[in-house]
């Protein structure tokens, strides 16, 4: 059975504590199966240096799904052409092996105009100048050449939508003014051939809210995949990121849960890819900040758990201490200290200390409430 209440409440009261690493215990674990709703977690080797806890807590087997951070992304992996940084990937590969957990491979493509993100320039620069399919697909060739079978599930395609860019709601990336709106096709064609055996992902965020722009941006997601599908392409999987943000207001529980009942309706099985929460307001007490951050984790996940589709929630991180949400990486290094840790964004399930939050009883009860259903 996999994560029962149990198990993973266990997890939350020994976190604290924990020093070294359970191996034995993640060896002796069942594998996780389609019959439950997986959790995972991002994840790169070097934090696990800097916060020894986050490998505990990974370790312990309740996180079975990891996903590099940003290590497999092009512009981390081939910053300058043809020298590779496969060594991040490689030990991820290898641990999550020893750890029982599986690999999400993040991403193939992704490219949305913020430097640095996704693409290195000499590729912008390169398709620029003339648009060459053979430079994609040689990614693909040397990323799914060495972890097409140890890698299950792909990202494909990374945040394709921007509904202010285009009438068909495509965003007006590199690729796309390389290519145009084929290089999405293309894109998943070159995968399936190069990775027969792996299960193909779009991946997207800003769905999950009550206002026009998430609308019209699920709208377009689900024609994009209907698209693929009628052009006979397999497209195995959605991701919903489900970065959350309490400025947004109120999540659309009609909207989202059609959204996800319409995917399952054409084949697509669903992950939640990057869960975490955005705060607003930093100047509120620990606890009213902790409760709203558990309460709307536990909102989003009554809706996405209500369909059957939906067989993983990774979120993008453990500790608040490591997110991306906090914005100044060149902190991460220095002591914890209580000032940091009441201005840090506290969107996680663990704090900055690596001790559970509300978030963290949220999950272990929605995951529950889903297994204790089947
Ligand atoms: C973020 C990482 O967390 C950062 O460390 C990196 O610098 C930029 O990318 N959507 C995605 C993720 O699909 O890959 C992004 O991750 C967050 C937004």
């Amino acid at each position: 059975m996999p994560m029962g209440r149990r198990t993973f409440l266990g997890l939350l009261a020994a976190a604290p504590a924990l020093a070294a690493p359970g191996r034995a215990d993640a060896a002796q674990r069942p594998p996780m199966s389609g019959s439950g709703c997986a959790l995972g977690t991002c994840l790169e080797m070097h934090h696990l240096e800097i916060e020894p806890r986050v490998g505990a807590v990974v370790e312990s087997g309740r996180f079975t799904r990891l996903t590099p951070e940003y290590s497999l992304q092009w512009s981390s992996f081939e910053p300058t052409e043809g020298r590779y940084r496969f060594a991040p990937v490689d030990r991820l590969v290898a641990y999550a092996r020893h750890a029982g957990a599986t690999v999400q491979g993040h991403a193939l493509l992704w490219e949305q105009g913020t430097p640095g993100w996704g693409t290195p320039d000499w590729v912008k620069a390169r398709l620029a100048e003339a648009p060459d399919w053979g430079l994609v697909r040689r990614r693909f060739e040397t990323v799914l050449g060495r972890y097409g079978t140890a890698i299950p599930l792909w990202t494909v395609v990374n945040e394709p939508i921007e509904t202010s860019d285009r009438a068909d709601g495509l965003r007006a990336n590199a690729f796309l003014r390389a290519f145009g709106p084929g290089y999405i096709p293309a894109a998943f064609e070159t995968a399936q051939e190069l990775a027969p055996g792996a299960r193909l992902m779009l991946n997207e965020y800003a769905l999950e809210y009550e206002n026009p722009v998430d609308r019209a941006r699920r709208r377009a997601a689900l024609k994009l995949v209907e698209g693929l599908k009628s052009r006979g392409l397999r497209i195995d999987a959605f991701g919903v990121q489900g970065h959350l943000e309490l400025a947004k207001g109120k999540l659309d529980r009609r909207g989202l849960g059609g959204f996800l009942r319409d995917l399952a309706d054409l084949g697509v099985e669903v992950h939640v890819t990057e869960l975490d929460v955005l705060e607003h307001d930093r100047t509120l007490s620990l606890e009213a900040r902790d409760a709203r951050v558990a309460d709307t984790t536990a909102r989003f996940l009554d809706i996405v758990l209500d369909e059957p589709a939906v067989t993983s929630v990774t979120t993008w991180g453990i500790t608040d201490r490591l997110s991306w949400l906090r914005g100044d990486f060149a902190a991460i290094s220095q002591e914890v200290g209580a000032e940091m840790h009441h201005a840090m964004n506290r969107g996680l399930p663990f704090d900055a200390r690596v001790a559970p939050k509300p978030m963290a009883r949220a999950l272990a009860g929605a995951l529950d409430t889903r297994l204790a259903a089947l």
